[in-house]
């Protein structure tokens, strides 16, 4: 289909291709029972549900119990998964269990790294999901776990196995976007849940909710539901703007531009403007980050809504991802004469240049793509790309090969979350010392 692409420069015409979901997703895809993979979910609040019902899209898979420190998410667990399964607060009590293969973590980000740990050293395949780390030492920690175990892990920003990605990838590793030195991102929000003011349940309270065991790993305080239901907003349980959405950008340009380092450098600017409930953190983020190829800027800010666009700008044209659409506009970069700087010249050294220019130009260079053309993919109505990357988790559970996000990888992507609060914090420019494993400043 072609028609003339709104997104895409003015003028333009663009052709929209429809992706088609990878075998990997296939719901139909048959697996032997004997391949059966059981897991358990830990952390059922709302990643953990969404986990639960799209593993319902997932073949060869199965739930045998959830686990959570609030006992109404045991019932809301239930009904994603769509079966009574046990239930318990103790996240122990599953690693215990020997028919489970693997555990889908889905906890506040301060308890990844105690839970993906023990879950490794009792032998369980771990999804958990993302950002991988709270602190940077708490990662390679989480690295060392599962190599010393042996285990599978993938870590949970699922664009990563979105189809829409997988064009990405194609496209930017064919060069059609020539060299690209600049890429950006942003996810902005305008919202009271955009910005994780979440309402809370009417019987949240001591008595429902294991507030000690939530406190592990963070500093003693009488029961406050607020930092139960929006963690995201204090350091000492969640990473802010950066862990919560910086981490997808960082980890889709990493995945796209077959990244798989820490960047070496970067600074951050912004501040809490709006949202001033108590938080830890700012509401608008700016960070730019230095690769050795290129540099990065990303942005979030919870004070307008904008979207999550990633944008790579290369020498030969614009890549741009935008939800589940991906929009290619190539720049022309045919070879024509110089005019706006001989418009000081007298007419004949213009005509003198012109006839020259021409000599050496026989023939326009072909185009590696048409001129003016941009291209659109879309992912099909009702793809999901969670289902996806579960599925690539499961596959990885059975045939023992690593995904893509793996735990190297997730430490990475991690690692520029904390490169850009350290920044914002310290007021610093955050250096990564890949040997010492830390940032200076
Ligand atoms: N990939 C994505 O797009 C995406 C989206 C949302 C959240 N997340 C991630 O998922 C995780 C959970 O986020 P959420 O929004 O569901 O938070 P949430 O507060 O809704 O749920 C977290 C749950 O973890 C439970 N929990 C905490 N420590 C536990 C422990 N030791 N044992 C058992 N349960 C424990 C809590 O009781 C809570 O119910 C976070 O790491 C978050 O960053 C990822």
């Amino acid at each position: 289909m072609r028609i003339g692409a709104g997104s895409a420069a003015a003028g333009a015409v663009a052709k929209i291709t429809l992706l088609e979901p990878s075998s990997m997703w296939g719901a139909d895809r048959a697996v032997a029972a004997s391949d059966r993979v059981r897991f358990a979910a830990i952390g059922t609040g709302t990643r953990g549900c969404q986990l639960l019902e799209a593993s319902l899209l997932v073949p060869g898979i199965e739930c045998v119990a959830v686990c959570d420190l609030y006992d109404s998410r045991h019932e809301a667990a239930q009904e994603s998964v769509q079966k009574k399964v046990p239930a318990t607060r103790n996240y122990r009590e599953i690693l215990d269990r020997n028919d489970v293969d693997a555990v889908i973590v889905a906890v506040a980000d301060h308890q990844h790294r105690r839970v993906v740990v023990d879950a490794c050293a009792a032998g369980k395949d771990v999804y958990c999901e993302k950002p991988m780390s709270h602190t940077v030492e708490d990662g390679f920690a989480m690295v060392d776990a599962v190599h010393k175990a042996n285990r599978i892990l993938e870590v949970g920003s699922q664009r990563v196995s979105s189809i829409v990605y997988e064009k990405a990838l194609e496209i930017y590793a064919s060069g059609a976007l020539g060299e690209v030195f600049f890429i950006e991102g942003s996810s902005d929000r305008n919202s009271p849940g955009g910005a994780w003011v979440y309402p809370i349940p009417p019987d949240a309270s001591e008595q429902t909710i294991d507030w000690n065991a939530f406190l592990e790993g963070a500093p003693k305080r009488p029961f406050d539901a607020a930092r139960f239901f929006r963690w995201r907003c204090y350091s000492d349980y969640g990473e802010g703007l950066a862990g919560d959405l910086f981490v997808h950008l960082l980890s889709g340009i990493h995945f796209i531009s077959g990244t798989n380092e820490v960047a070496k450098r970067a600074q951050s600017s912004g501040g809490l403007f709006r949202w001033k409930d108590g938080r830890d953190f700012p509401d608008l983020i700016e960070t730019l980050y230095d690769y050795p190829k290129f540099r990065v800027a990303l942005r979030c800010n919870l004070n307008n809504a904008g979207g999550e666009p990633i944008r790579f700008h290369g020498t030969k044209g614009t890549m741009e991802i935008n939800g589940q659409t991906l929009t290619f506009t190539p720049q022309n970069v045919s070879p024509k004469p110089e005019t706006y700087s001989t418009l000081g010249w007298p007419a004949r050294l213009r005509k003198q240049y012109l006839a020259q220019w021409k000599a050496e130009h026989p023939e326009p260079a072909p185009l590696d793509y048409e001129a003016n053309e941009a291209m659109i993919f879309s992912a099909p109505e009702g793809y999901s790309d969670l289902a996806a990357h579960q599925a690539r988790f499961f596959d990885a559970v059975r045939t023992r090969k690593p995904t893509v996000e793996n735990e190297v990888f997730g430490n990475h992507a991690a690692i520029g979350c904390h490169l850009a609060n350290y920044a914002y914090f310290e007021n610093k420019i955050a250096t990564w010392d890949a040997a010492a494993k830390t940032i200076r400043g």
